[in-house]
């Protein structure tokens, strides 16, 4: 088995037992936790803030992968940071412009976590190909961001080779949404290196089984 990070997206976890979540998962075998962050603008929902990263960073020692599906990040990010996000992906769609991509991206990298470039499925690949080499991880989104449980987009998968055959080595190239036993296998022959499941995981009786079942 290649190194295939899984990063369980606790949109579809117990909101009232997160704590038990994050053991649960640990215990199936992950190292990541995925955290889906949206504030009502940029995608019609809103989830979670820097004070349940925070409850959960004094419960876990999982690597906290944070999503921000916001606008205006450059806002929020020391708050995210201070509240223990390891990882603190961003939209490109929220940006205006290259330039103002790259200053969010040196944002958090000077913060002293990792940083991660996020598009939607409209967006061309190629529009994020010279940010490649600055950031630590790509996710390509596989649903329209907003909602946990929806159905994989198969012709966003495409992307993945696109983007892998662009950036360096170490790129984490993630894929969000719809992800499942079929799925997964899909993305990760096509260079996907890490995967966000939701409903998948926590759906299932057994988290164990359901991690397993990805790779
Ligand atoms: C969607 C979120 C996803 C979502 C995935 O906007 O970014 O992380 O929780 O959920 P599933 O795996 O159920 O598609
Ligand atoms: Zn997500």
């Amino acid at each position: 088995m290649k190194n295939i990070i899984i990063s369980p997206s606790i949109l579809s976890a117990d909101f009232a037992n997160l704590e038990q979540e994050a053991r649960l998962v640990k215990e199936a075998g992950v190292n990541w936790l995925h955290i889906d962050v949206m504030d009502g603008h940029f995608v019609p929902n809103i989830t979670i803030g820097p004070a349940v990263v925070k409850s959960l960073k004094n419960v876990t020692d999982l690597v906290l992968d944070t999503h921000l599906m916001i606008e205006n990040p450059e806002k929020y990010i020391p708050s995210f940071v201070q509240a223990g996000s390891d990882v603190l992906t961003f939209h490109y769609e929220v940006c205006n412009n290259l330039s103002h991509a790259t200053d969010i991206i040196n944002l958090i990298k000077k913060s002293g976590v990792k940083a991660g470039i996020s598009i939607k499925p409209a967006t061309p690949p190629e529009e994020i190909f010279s940010l490649l080499d600055k950031v630590d991880l790509v996710l390509i989104m596989t649903v329209e961001p907003g909602f946990g449980g929806q159905e994989f987009i198969h012709d966003c998968a495409m992307k993945i080779p696109m983007i892998k055959n662009n950036s360096p080595d170490s790129l984490i190239i993630q894929v969000d949404g719809g992800i499942n036993n079929l799925t997964s296998k899909i993305c990760t022959s096509l260079g996907a290196n890490s995967l966000v499941a939701g409903s998948y995981i926590f759906s299932a009786g057994d988290y164990k089984k359901a991690v397993q079942s990805l790779l």
